[in-house]
């Protein structure tokens, strides 16, 4: 017979996830704090002068108050690839794409983690979410060795890579399936992004550099780039993570912590999620991270509410929209 090309078919559908995270909110006590709509990701289509004047009404990472239109255009700009607008961008190219369901793994540094045994367990999730210090050699066997998404503020990668270089943070996790989520807070984030994809030193600013960044690898490209939407981290704040110390004058310290925003992000994408290395009542009984070398006790400082965190993550749980990891013989 004749070689001919023919048309490909248009792949099926992704199957809808039956009971995924987002039907069994709209079932839940959450209800009336979840909206379907909010957008997670800010990307080139956001860089526009009727958001910047909407935006810049709010400050730190709720907003763009403290960065210039410029910045906000130079940066989001760069973010015009499919890739830059949806969570699970590689799905379609994963073996696992015929499920129903992208089940997640997201992992926070809690000291419940310290010699769990759930290292397999997380690597076993379609993504694996992580953030800040996540020090991943040597302890594989509790917290797995994949990172499909690594989660930071360009302040709290920073504070990191100084605070844990010694049990072995050298910086964000690289491996072919990483991206990285940036959280900004602040101008520097912005600047960081534009660099690291343009692969150019940073121009200005307290980061300005003589060399390109390399904290994610030389030449990423900008497929590996997310950026959360501040409508997102507001949101989040509003409905989820209202601290008292937003009614005192104290309020502009305060923003949901970068593992906060990291799992109430997976709840709004992903179709299950379990939740690893989170505070649980028991916290005392652990030290503040899975990395410590030495007993530390978990400290509390305000511009965070880890109580208020715990007491979210328990009644997510309870609902039955995450599965809360609870320690050794407690799940
Ligand atoms: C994104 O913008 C760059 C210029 O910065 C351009 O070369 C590229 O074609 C654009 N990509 C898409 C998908 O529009
Ligand atoms: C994780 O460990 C497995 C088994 O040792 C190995 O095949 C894989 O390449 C590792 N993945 C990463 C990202 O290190
Ligand atoms: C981690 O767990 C091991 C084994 O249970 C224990 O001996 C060690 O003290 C723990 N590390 C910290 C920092 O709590």
């Amino acid at each position: 017979y004749i070689k001919q090309m023919y048309m490909t078919p248009p792949p099926p559908p992704k199957k809808a996830c039956p009971n995924n995270i987002r039907k069994r909110i709209v079932k839940s006590s959450f209800k009336d704090k979840f909206l379907e709509t909010i957008p997670v990701l800010q990307w080139s289509n956001h860089a526009t002068e009727g958001e910047y004047n909407r935006l810049k009404n709010y400050a730190g990472a709720f907003g763009w108050q403290n960065v210039d239109f410029d910045t906000i255009k130079e940066s989001l700009n760069l973010l015009n690839s499919s890739a830059n607008s949806q969570m699970f961008d590689d799905w379609d190219q994963r073996p696992n794409k015929m499920n129903s369901c992208i089940c997640c793994a997201v992992v926070g540094n809690g000291g419940i983690l310290n010699d769990s045994q759930m290292g397999r367990e997380i690597n076993q999730h379609d993504y694996v979410f992580r953030a800040n210090g996540a020090v991943v050699k040597g302890f594989e066997k509790d917290i797995g060795n994949r990172t499909s998404f690594y989660i930071f503020s360009t302040n709290t990668m920073r504070n990191s890579m100084a605070s844990y270089r010694g049990v072995g943070f050298l910086g964000p996790p690289q491996s072919k399936e990483t991206r990285y989520i940036f959280l900004p807070d602040h101008d520097r984030d912005y600047l960081l992004a534009k660099a690291a994809i343009l692969n150019i030193p940073i121009d200005r600013g307290r980061d300005k550099s003589n060399n390109p960044p390399t904290f994610f690898g030389e030449r990423v490209g900008r497929e590996k780039f997310k950026v959360f939407h501040p409508d997102f981290i507001r949101y989040l704040r509003n409905r989820f993570l209202w601290a008292r110390i937003l009614n005192s004058k104290h309020r502009d310290i305060y923003r949901p912590s970068t593992g906060a925003v990291m799992l109430l992000a997976a709840i709004h994408t992903c179709d299950e999620v379990s939740a690893y290395g989170f505070m649980t009542p028991d916290y005392t009984k652990y030290s503040d991270h899975y990395f410590d070398k030495k007993f530390h006790k978990v400290v509390f400082y305000s511009n965070h509410d880890y109580r208020l965190e715990m007491q979210l993550w328990h009644d997510l749980h309870k609902a039955g929209i995450i599965r809360l990891y609870q320690g050794r013989g407690n799940n």
